[in-house]
């Protein structure tokens, strides 16, 4: 089977793309490089020794898109690109509707165009907002998102729900992410991001590896077992096992279906950095500071949905996901740049 991957370069697209080949997929990536360098997929090629078809472009070039579906016999599309910095899309909250909504609705012309009706999307467990009650299921209500970020990925779902009402030929999975950290076991292929990190463990790695001086820990008030805010921590190998699975359910149906992929567990900001400077052998200093806005105090995911029906479980541990991103991050103080 061909997968076209779009954003196959980036954190997630990268080690799915891993996954794929390792399976004996043939992979097109689709990416546009505004947030990450080709280097992931050469990283991806010294691991496993094959290679994915990389093409440089923008997911919201159709003339492009139906190059690509007219040169290759694609069965599917696994839709990463596009863009994720929450505070960024506060910003700039056109560019981030034109990337990520503008280019999932060109995408999907393209596809229906060209006859390919089975997507895997990229969502984020922030489309549930604040629930009232721990672990999230996939039945809980959507919430209204605090940003242009978390609209984006809740527009996406809602077009992508209606487009299976439409057409029954269509066959997606919306995956809602929770917080995907870690590396691949190698410690060649990790997370890169530009500048400086909004998100926790690629900001305590670069504490650790010296980079930035201490962390901020964004409220110790919340009403969890230390104060600190807790989450859902998923290996991003595990993640892409997820991926695996859900193509693999999508080929045997059509409609919409919707799967959480996370552990089931959560850790508190404190936990985390504990585990992180055991993995490590490094102090990581920190300092209290006031709540970030637009967080919430828990989210964790129920996954029985996606134990059940695609029979995946995330299998890696909190202590490997740290020790995995340290390997990473140690061999890579610079990230894919050095
Ligand atoms: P990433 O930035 O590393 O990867 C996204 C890739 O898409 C990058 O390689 C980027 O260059 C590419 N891209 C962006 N806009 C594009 C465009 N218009 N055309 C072509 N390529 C484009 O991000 P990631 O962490 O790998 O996230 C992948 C997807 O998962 C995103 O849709 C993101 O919103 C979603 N997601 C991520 C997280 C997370 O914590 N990382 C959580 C929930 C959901
Ligand atoms: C954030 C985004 C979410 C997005 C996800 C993945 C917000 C409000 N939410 O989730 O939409 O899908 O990233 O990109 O931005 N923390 C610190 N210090 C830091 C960084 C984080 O204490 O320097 C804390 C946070 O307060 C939170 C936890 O660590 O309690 C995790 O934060 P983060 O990694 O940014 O993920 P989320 O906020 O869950």
């Amino acid at each position: 089977m061909k997968i076209l991957v779009t954003g196959g370069a980036g954190y997630i697209g990268s080690h799915t793309t891993l996954a794929l080949l390792e399976a004996g997929f043939e992979v097109v990536v689709l990416d546009n490089l505004c947030n990450s360098s080709d280097a992931a997929l050469h990283a991806v090629e010294a691991i496993c020794g094959k290679s994915a078809l990389m093409i440089r472009g923008d997911v919201r070039d159709r003339a492009l898109l139906d190059r690509i579906f007219q040169e290759h016999a694609i069965d599917a599309v696994l839709h990463f690109a596009g863009l994720k910095a929450v505070g960024e899309s506060v910003r700039k909250p056109l560019e981030y509707y034109d990337a990520n909504v503008g280019g999932s609705l060109t995408l999907c012309q393209a596809m229906a165009a060209a006859g390919v009706f089975r997507l895997v999307f990229s969502s984020s467990a922030t489309v549930y907002g604040e629930p009232e009650q721990m672990p999230i299921s996939e039945h809980f209500p959507t919430g209204t998102p605090t940003n242009p970020y978390g609209q984006s990925k809740l527009i996406v779902e809602n077009v992508l729900r209606d487009l299976c009402a439409a057409e029954p030929r269509w066959s997606v999975a919306l995956l809602r992410y929770f917080n995907p950290i870690g590396a691949h076991d190698s410690g060649h292929l990790g997370e890169d991001p530009n500048g400086i990190p909004n998100n926790l463990v690629p900001y305590i790695s670069q504490v650790a590896v010296g980079s930035l001086q201490e962390l901020s820990i964004f409220g110790d008030d919340y009403s969890t077992a230390d104060g600190t805010g807790v989450r859902d921590y998923i290996h991003v190998v595990d993640l892409a096992d997820g991926h695996l699975k859900a193509l693999q359910s999508i080929s045997q149906r059509t409609g919409l279906n919707i799967w959480n992929l996370g552990t089931g567990d959560g850790y508190s900001v404190m936990q985390v950095l504990r585990a992180f400077e055991q993995a490590s052998g490094r102090p990581v200093p920190y300092r209290v500071m006031p709540r970030r806005a637009g967080d919430v105090a828990e989210s964790w995911a129920d996954p029985s949905k996606a134990a059940r029906e695609l029979g995946w479980k995330a299998t890696r541990s909190l202590q490997q996901m740290m020790t995995d991103t340290w390997r990473w991050q140690s061999n890579h103080p610079k990230g894919y740049q050095g």
